[in-house]
């Protein structure tokens, strides 16, 4: 059943015409990391149990979920929620210490699920690849004008957040890329690759879900992006898999346009 909230939706009523370029199209090298910590689960930022333990009440139970178990504020938590309305604060947030994946810069939190989704997807013959992960604001902005100056704002807007606005900078979301058919990285034909339709199914398995989608729009401000995968833990997780709302209307939270 989809919850809907729509008192608080402002109108980002999005077109399906674009082609979902640029908003993700780039990251921030691992390499400019000064001091990268491997990836473990005891690496896990402070307050953020090890991702067998994150989250509410199971599923499965009778029990109603637990909504209050993290922070949707706090951009250290898995839970946190972030988008067009809510920005990051503080807002040159970066996670501290820093994970390393393939070379990309994440969240602690996370990495091992990550690690572990990227490894579960090439036994099943589906290796795909990270194509963007953690951004620092400075990062993001650089992204945002760069989309701003070739596509005009407006269309920018529907693909792209601006500077501390974008979930890439809490290291809990990542973009994945195709091997198989890379033309398709970014695009919208992302969802009908292998790599894409491997992650509708079992993305939620490993405690992550696909953030941007077509039923989404209004809410999330943003065109689908069937490549950008966040991380909330596994029990979240299956709960919005469950329900099929957003984080928005889950936690009953603020989403659509920017605030006017
Ligand atoms: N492409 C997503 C919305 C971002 O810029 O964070
Ligand atoms: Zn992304």
């Amino acid at each position: 059943m989809r919850v809907r909230h729509q008192r608080w939706l402002v109108g980002a009523v999005v077109g399906a015409g674009l082609a979902a370029l640029g908003g993700c199209a780039s990251t921030e090298a691992a390499a400019t990391d000064p001091a990268p910590q491997p990836p473990s689960p005891s690496s896990a930022a402070p307050g953020v149990p090890p991702v067998a333990d994150a989250g509410g009440t199971s599923g499965t139970s009778a029990a109603p979920f637990d909504l209050t178990a993290h922070s949707t504020t706090d951009p250290r938590s898995i839970w946190v929620v972030v988008n067009k309305q809510l920005p990051i604060s503080p807002p040159d947030y970066r996670p501290d210490p820093m994970a390393l994946v393939e070379g990309y810069q994440v969240s602690p939190a996370a990495a091992p699920a990550l690690e572990e989704m990227l490894a579960a997807a090439s036994a099943d013959g589906v290796p795909m690849r990270i194509t963007s992960a953690f951004r620092s604001r400075d990062y993001q902005e650089g992204v945002h004008e760069a989309t701003v100056a070739r596509l005009g704002r407006a269309a920018a807007e529907r693909i792209s957040a601006r500077p501390g606005h974008s979930e890439h900078q809490t290291g809990l979301s990542v973009d994945l890329g195709s091997l198989s058919e890379p033309g398709c990285n970014f695009d919208a034909c992302f969802a009908d690759t292998g790599e894409g339709r491997w992650l509708a199914r079992h993305a939620v398995e490993h405690g992550f879900v696909i953030r941007y989608t077509e039923a989404t729009t209004e809410i999330t401000g943003y065109q689908p992006e069937p490549w950008h995968l966040r991380f909330v833990g596994r029990p979240l997780a299956a709960e919005l898999a469950r329900t099929g709302a957003t984080l928005e209307e889950t936690f009953g939270l603020p989403g659509g346009d920017y605030p006017r």
